[in-house]
């Protein structure tokens, strides 16, 4: 389904607010203090479920009320939530089945929140009532924007382990296999006698069945497999039930929920044609992740499609929930808000206007302070990036990223590469994913990140990390990526496995092995910091012995580590070669030249930074996309092109350091309003961000 985007007229800037958790007066107070910080949009309502519905028979909306009608006074636009991620406790207290049963076979009684289980007729049907009613209720309500159902579903151990869920696993398999026969195949019951004769034999994989250790070491892959698809679609079906009484009510307004970027749990691919338009909570897990950051939110983008996204939330502050943590340095949120802008976030919110009095996140960073304060740094800042994106208006708004190249993110092969034994436990699928992006992002090339079922035929370059799962038909996109001069990039672990998890009856990597022109012998693994040197020579350079090539600027000896396929050629070139081992000399990187002149490279092992790099660029620059500031380590390039083909570059000194670069194109600084001539030397301060608003026809490439 294509996006819905909620109207407006510039980048929303707001985030949640709980008004209900305080007195009259604080609201006033609240209101005032939006206003100096160029406050538009209010998340309203996340967690309220106690206050709305004190017990199962009455509703009582007189709070919720107030708040709506003073927020509308205020002038400020609404995201109404329908407070369903957090139970009140006569819910649990009356209907215990209501509570999660966690992966240790425990029944949960009441506390915390995310804590519904997801196949509870009871929570089903009380959750979409409220939202039903609420809907009823404050559709057309002045301002309301957008409905936020839930919130971050998959939170809190990523699902249920409760005999209402082993039932309804058991049914969505008979939807799924349609016969036990087909099951027993699916997942290779033969093996350890896992026969099944009645679909009730059928238990959730957790640790009283198939795991131990924990969630990445089950006895039956195919089984945990499906159970994690079966746990996103039962909480997928949990929003469906709330959208579906929404629409009830209101046939327009745009709905969303909460993402979490690169999160395991949920298969975002499986919900977003659910979503009128995507949204997420940005906590970057250290002060130096904005790769991993860049990585999230063209993922989050690529749910609908490329169409902008919203960040629902992200602290102004410190978050509250790690071990450690640390304030955001001055200028870093700023930073971070035009990266989120740039990659297609058409609204940044926080969590949240003012902070919590008490609970888990009473020390959580706020717009307001524990004592309501404006003259601090944090609402400073708060108050000069709201001053900022009023002074933008609806520059960017809508407008979208010209990307040629595409990473694949599959969350099959994530869950299945992580959970297989035999493998190496130390390679990761997101570290893997990253190494690739963070090589694409140095290049300033621009990426959409897309699910494997993406059409591929608007990109020049496709990055396929880990493509431990072969979907249907995918081979076959690929190859015609390359069939028409594209350039193709695998990593070592792809084309393994077919959907059910099992093991493809051929030469790794499969079906995608006349595509690479390679066959994977054998597969070796070392612990982390073992590394095997694989001297990477240019294949475009003729003649050029290995030894040579070492000390040939036209070639880089890179440190391998974690994974180490053999690779036999079979029609590929051989461009990296182990030096260690009892495999030096034999291939671990190649490339496989198509018909139509494009190029399938594969990377068997885990290269450095610097091989990863060598190896991306190549591709990249065979298709003129090595962009401008390549050379600027942690300067950022993101652009966004609008409708009418108008292009706004934004160039981003994650450094710590000053950075002078050559400006790629003239154009306008829309923040400074100041005019830069293409050429001209770019002086960026530590966070500096510069919005270039492109003059038409001055880019230089
Ligand atoms: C999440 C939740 C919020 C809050 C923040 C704190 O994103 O949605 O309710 O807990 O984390 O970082
Ligand atoms: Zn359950």
């Amino acid at each position: 389904m294509p996006a819905q985007l909620p109207a407006g007229a510039k980048i929303r800037y707001g985030g949640d607010h709980n008004p209900e958790q305080w007195p009259r007066e604080v609201w006033d107070a609240d209101h005032a203090a939006f206003d100096l910080a160029s406050i538009d949009t209010l998340t309203l309502n996340v967690f309220a479920w106690a206050t709305l519905q004190p017990d199962e028979d009455s509703y009582d909306f007189a709070l919720l009320d107030a708040v709506v009608e003073r927020t509308v006074a205020a002038g400020r636009d609404i995201v109404l939530a329908t407070s369903t991620g957090a139970l009140p406790p006569w819910l649990a207290h009356r209907h215990p089945e209501v509570t999660r049963t966690d992966f240790q076979g425990r029944r949960h009684v009441y506390g915390q929140r995310h804590n519904a289980c997801p196949s509870s007729p009871v929570y089903r049907r009380l959750s979409a009532e409220l939202a039903g009613r609420l809907a009823e209720r404050y559709a057309g309500t002045p301002g309301l924007v957008a409905w936020h159902v839930g919130n971050e579903y998959g939170g809190f151990d990523g699902g249920c382990w409760c005999d209402l869920c082993a039932a309804g696993f058991r049914d969505w398999l008979q939807q799924r296999y349609g016969t036990l026969d087909r099951l027993n195949d699916a997942w290779n019951g033969a093996f350890w006698s896992h026969t099944f004769t009645d679909w009730a034999q059928v238990v959730p994989p957790s640790m009283l069945s198939e795991h131990w250790r924990g969630p990445d070491h089950t006895a039956f892959q195919g089984i945990t497999l499906d159970y994690r698809r079966f746990q996103s679609d039962a909480m997928l079906a949990n929003f469906r039930d709330e959208k579906a009484r929404i629409r009830e009510h209101d046939a327009t307004t745009p709905v969303t929920t909460n993402f979490m970027g690169l999160f395991r749990p949920i298969d975002y691919h499986r919900w977003a044609a659910d979503l009128d338009f995507a949204s997420w909570d940005n906590y970057p897990p250290g002060p130096r992740e904005h790769v991993r950051t860049a990585l999230a939110h063209d993922l989050m983008r690529g749910l609908k499609d490329g169409a902008p996204f919203w960040v629902m939330e992200q602290t102004p502050t410190i978050t509250a929930s790690r071990d450690v943590n640390p304030v955001k340095r001055p200028g870093v949120l700023r930073l971070w808000s035009w990266q989120a802008v740039a990659h297609g976030a058409d609204a940044v919110l926080y969590f949240q206007m003012r902070q919590s009095r008490g609970a888990s996140e009473k020390y959580h960073g706020a717009v307001l302070d524990h004592a309501g304060r404006t003259d601090t740094r944090a609402f400073r800042e708060v108050a000069a990036l709201g001053a900022e994106l009023a002074a933008l208006g609806d520059a960017v708004l809508g407008a979208r990223t010209p990307a040629r190249v595409a990473l694949l993110v599959d969350w099959d092969s994530w869950w299945l590469a992580e959970m297989t034994d035999g493998l190496n436990r130390h390679a990761r699928y997101v570290d893997t994913a990253l190494a690739y992006y963070r090589a694409l992002w140095q290049a300033g090339a621009q990426v959409d990140v897309v699910p494997v079922t993406a059409g591929l035929e608007g990109y020049d370059v496709v990055v396929a990390p880990m493509l431990h799962v072969l979907h249907d038909g995918v081979a076959g996109r690929l190859g015609d990526v390359v069939a028409r001069g594209g350039s193709v990039i695998a990593s070592f672990w792809s084309g393994r496995a077919d959907e059910d998890g099992n093991a493809f009856l051929m030469d790794v990597p499969g079906p995608l092995a006349p595509l690479f022109g390679v066959r994977v012998e054998e597969t070796d693994s070392a612990a982390p910091g073992v590394v095997n040197p694989v001297t990477l020579i240019d294949p475009d350079r003729e003649g050029e012995t290995a030894e040579a090539a070492t000390t040939h600027v036209e070639s880089v000896v890179s440190e391998a580590s974690l994974v180490f396929e053999v690779l036999v050629p079979q029609g590929a070139e051989v461009v990296g070669t182990y030096g260690a081992d009892f495999y030096a000399g034999r291939p671990a990187v190649t490339r496989h030249r198509g018909p139509g002149g494009g190029e399938a490279w594969y990377l068997g092992t885990a290269l450095d930074d610097a091989g990863t790099a060598w190896v991306v660029r190549r591709a990249l620059a065979r298709h003129g996309l090595v962009g401008p500031y390549a050379d600027a380590e942690d300067v950022e390039l993101a652009v966004r092109e609008g409708a009418d083909g108008e292009r706004t570059a934004f160039v981003l000194n994650h450094a710590e350091v000053a950075v002078d670069v050559v400006a790629h194109a003239s154009g306008r600084d829309l923040l400074t309003g100041r005019d830069v001539a293409a050429g001209e030397t770019l002086h960026l301060a530590p966070t500096d961000v510069v919005v270039l608003r492109e003059d038409a026809q001055t880019t230089r490439r």
